[in-house]
C-alpha cells in the first residue's frame, strides 16, 4: 500500500503551496491533486455545501486508491474534516489557521487572521480560537475577493488595493503577527509582506502540516521508501481549462478533467 498515492484537494491552486512542501519533504511519494475550480470559492458556500463537496472529492481520491488524504484547504478542513474522518477509513490531514504559534510569539498580544468567511465562521475555528489564546486578541478579517483574483492571476494592482483594505486596519490596531488562514495566501506572501513591513511576522503552517503528514504516514507504515526516479503526480481540474495551475506547475504535468 505504501506505493499508493497521497490525495489532495482544494478549491483551486491554493493547495499547491502545500503539495509543494509535502512532495519536497517526501520526494518518493506518488500524488493525486484535485483543483476543484468549478466550486471555487469554497469560503462563500454553506457548511452543508462544503461537506458535500469535501465528501465528493474524498470519494474520488479514495476510488483512485489514495492511502491518505490531505485536505489542502482551511475552509474544507475547518468545516468538514470531522465528518470526513467519521465517514471514511483513510487517515485525513487538515490545515487550519496557525493561531496557536502566532499567539505564543505575539508581544503586542494582538494577532491578525486573514481567512475566508467559511473558515472564520466555522465551529472548529471558534473552538480553536477560544481554547488556546485566552490572553491574546484575535483580529479576524475575511479576505473577500482575494481567492478569485489569485485564481485569475495577473491582478497585481487589484490585489494590492484589496490587501491594503484588509491589512491596514489590522496594522493600525497593533498586530505583530499575521496568520495566513487560507492555502491560497502564501502565493501572494510577497505582496502581503510589502504591505505589513518587517515589524509584523507573517505566519503560515504549511511546513508543520507537511511534517504532520510524514508523521502520520510513518505511524501507519505507509511511507514510500523505495526511491522512485519519477514519482507519478496526477492533477485534476473541475473548472475551465486552467492556465494558472499549469503555470504554477511550470507546465510539467498534464491536467485531467474532473467532473
Ligand atoms: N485554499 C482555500 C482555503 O485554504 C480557499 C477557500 C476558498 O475557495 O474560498 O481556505
Amino acid at each position: 500500500m505504501s506505493s499508493y498515492p497521497i490525495g489532495f484537494f482544494d478549491s483551486g491552486i491554493g493547495g499547491i503551496t502545500l503539495w509543494k512542501k509535502i512532495t519536497s519533504l517526501l520526494p518518493n511519494e506518488n500524488t493525486i491533486y484535485i483543483s476543484d475550480k468549478k466550486n471555487c470559492p469554497y469560503g462563500e458556500k454553506s457548511k452543508k455545501e462544503i461537506d458535500e463537496i469535501s465528501i465528493y472529492n474524498s470519494r474520488f481520491l479514495i476510488d483512485r486508491n489514495c492511502k491518505i488524504i490531505v485536505v489542502a484547504c482551511n475552509t474544507a478542513t475547518t468545516n468538514s474534516i470531522s465528518k470526513l474522518r467519521r465517514k471514511f477509513k483513510v487517515p485525513f490531514i487538515g490545515i487550519e489557521p496557525a493561531i496557536k504559534p502566532a499567539a505564543l510569539n505575539s508581544k503586542t498580544k494582538k494577532v491578525g487572521v486573514l481567512a475566508t468567511k467559511g473558515t472564520l465562521t466555522s465551529n472548529l475555528f471558534f473552538k480553536t480560537s477560544s481554547d488556546q489564546i485566552a490572553d491574546v486578541e484575535l483580529i479576524n478579517t475575511y479576505g473577500e475577493g482575494l481567492i478569485e483574483l489569485i485564481e485569475k492571476g495577473d491582478c497585481e494592482n487589484e490585489l494590492n488595493v484589496l490587501l491594503k483594505k484588509y491589512l491596514i486596519p489590522m496594522i493600525d490596531y497593533g498586530i505583530d503577527q499575521l496568520v495566513l488562514g487560507c492555502t491560497h495566501y502564501p502565493l501572494i506572501k510577497d505582496s502581503i509582506k510589502n504591505i505589513v513591513g518587517e515589524g509584523i511576522n507573517v505566519v503560515d503552517c504549511n511546513d508543520a502540516v507537511a511534517m504532520q503528514t510524514k508523521r502520520i504516514l510513518e505511524l501507519n507504515n505507509l511511507i514510500q521508501n523505495n526511491k522512485l526516479d519519477s514519482p507519478n503526480h496526477c492533477f485534476f481540474n473541475s473548472g475551465e481549462d486552467d492556465f494558472s495551475i499549469k503555470e504554477i506547475l511550470q507546465n510539467k504535468y498534464e491536467i485531467f478533467k474532473f467532473e
